[in-house]
């Protein structure tokens, strides 16, 4: 894993944002996995902003989000379609018709999940996935204890992750119970993951990734598996880490070292 450390949330952000422009400039039809969640909104309007003042071009790329709830049409305001939507879709070049998100709205989910990994591997598989991570160390929805072999499919949310996203709804009654990710094995599939997590609240669940035990009790601890895993983090999501003042040493201040 290559660990950056930045200082604080924005140079993390701009960070991860220069992953993404390079990506993309160096590969315009790049097929990127997103992801939503808070730690994305400032993402999204960085790149928003380097579409808008430096050209950067998301016209040729194709996207591929990790989940969605079941039970929400495109349209509903906490549906993850409209979270794209406003954070990123309507202020960039995307091509609407090769965005995708898995249906949660589908007749049967089971078979949407089936198609969506189908649509996933017919595209040629992910170049860039983004990751955000849970504070029980979840990725996508795959919740504590998914199959690392897993692919696109149904998940029950946990009571903390229902609570941890029920800021976003009207009740914890109303957050969904239910949603449709891609699998941890979609997931490593993926040519490159670039996790971020930012704040104090991910602390725990980044040590436990980067330096815990592989274990489906914290799915992101898989990325131990993927040769290209970048995880970028502010000081406050870093603060856990043993081995921190290594990582530091390696990439000072988050930059590339030189082998790199
Ligand atoms: C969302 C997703 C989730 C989030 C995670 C962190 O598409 O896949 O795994 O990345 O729950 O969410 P925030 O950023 O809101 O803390």
């Amino acid at each position: 894993m290559k660990v950056l450390i930045l200082p604080d949330q924005q140079t993390a952000i701009t960070r991860a944002a220069d992953i993404v422009a390079d990506t993309v400039t160096k590969q315009p039809d790049a097929v990127l996995g997103l992801a939503t969640g808070g730690t994305m909104v400032p993402l999204y309007s960085e790149l928003a902003q380097r579409h808008r003042e430096a050209g950067l071009s998301f016209a040729q790329t194709t996207s591929f989000n990790l989940d969605e709830y079941i039970g929400l049409s495109p349209d509903h305001p906490c549906s993850y379609h409209h979270f794209m939507q406003e954070t990123f879709f309507d202020h960039v070049d995307i091509d609407p018709s090769r965005t995708h998100l898995p249906k949660g709205d589908a007749p049967d989910p089971r078979i949407a999940s089936d198609a969506y990994e189908a649509l996933i591997a017919k595209a040629g598989g992910i170049d860039l996935q983004l990751l955000g991570i849970g504070q029980n160390g979840h990725i996508g929805f795959n919740e504590p204890t998914a199959s690392l072999g897993s692919r696109t499919r149904v998940k029950t949310l946990t009571h903390s992750t229902r609570q941890a996203n029920q800021r976003y709804f009207a009740s914890f009654d109303e957050t969904p119970k239910y949603a449709i990710t891609t699998g941890v094995a979609t997931i490593l599939e993926s040519r490159m993951c670039l996790l971020i997590a930012t704040g104090e609240a991910k602390a725990k669940a980044v040590a436990d990734m980067i330096e815990g035990p592989l274990t489906a009790v914290c799915p992101a601890s898989a990325l131990q598996l993927h040769a290209r895993a970048t995880i970028v983090l502010d000081e406050a999501a870093a603060g856990a880490l043993a081995l921190r003042d290594y990582y530091q040493t390696v990439h000072p201040e988050g930059r590339d070292s030189a082998f790199d």
